[in-house]
């Protein structure tokens, strides 16, 4: 299998940006997961490894090493609830407890429906207004699981 035309032709022009092509690999995993439901599944992993000319294992490894690449799918909406030290303070835990309750989605999994995926993520920079979450790249603050419920079931 290949990847598509349309990723193969982007991932071109990516390229030329950088002195060696193998740069690109990291850029090229967020395009492909952008593009390509939102997460990588083993087959885009060894399209990509053909696409730059190496061993499939280097880029699993780099896959693997970096937590804002999915390798499972993931649902229609992700909610990531922060759990650093300002968020914690501030009740994060309970809220984190609240959203899996709402959406039905485990932390680092997938609602049964497919609508929601929940995980717990690193300071956001947005400790001010602790605690918070991010829906779909939406940062909402200084949260309650009252309000975040509201928020989560105004999702579309
Ligand atoms: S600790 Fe949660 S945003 Fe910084």
């Amino acid at each position: 299998m290949a990847l598509p035309q349309t990723i193969t032709s982007e991932l071109d022009a990516l390229v030329t940006h950088y002195p060696d092509r193998r740069a690109a690999l990291i850029p090229a995993l967020h395009r492909c997961q952008e593009q390509l439901g939102g997460w990588l599944s083993p087959q885009t992993l060894e399209d990509l490894a053909a696409y730059f000319g190496l061993e499939p294992v280097e880029v699993f490894g780099v896959a693997f090493f970096y937590p804002m690449f999915r390798l499972r799918p993931r649902g229609r909406h992700l909610v990531s609830v922060c759990h650093n030290v300002s968020c914690s303070l501030r009740g994060a835990e309970q809220l984190l407890e609240h959203v899996c309750k709402v959406t039905g989605a485990p932390v680092g999994g997938t609602s049964p429906d497919g609508r929601f995926s929940v995980v717990r993520v690193e300071c956001q920079g947005a400790c001010a207004n602790a605690p918070m979450l991010d829906l779909d790249g939406t940062f909402h603050e200084d949260l309650d699981p009252e309000r975040a419920e509201r928020i989560l079931r105004s999702a579309p």
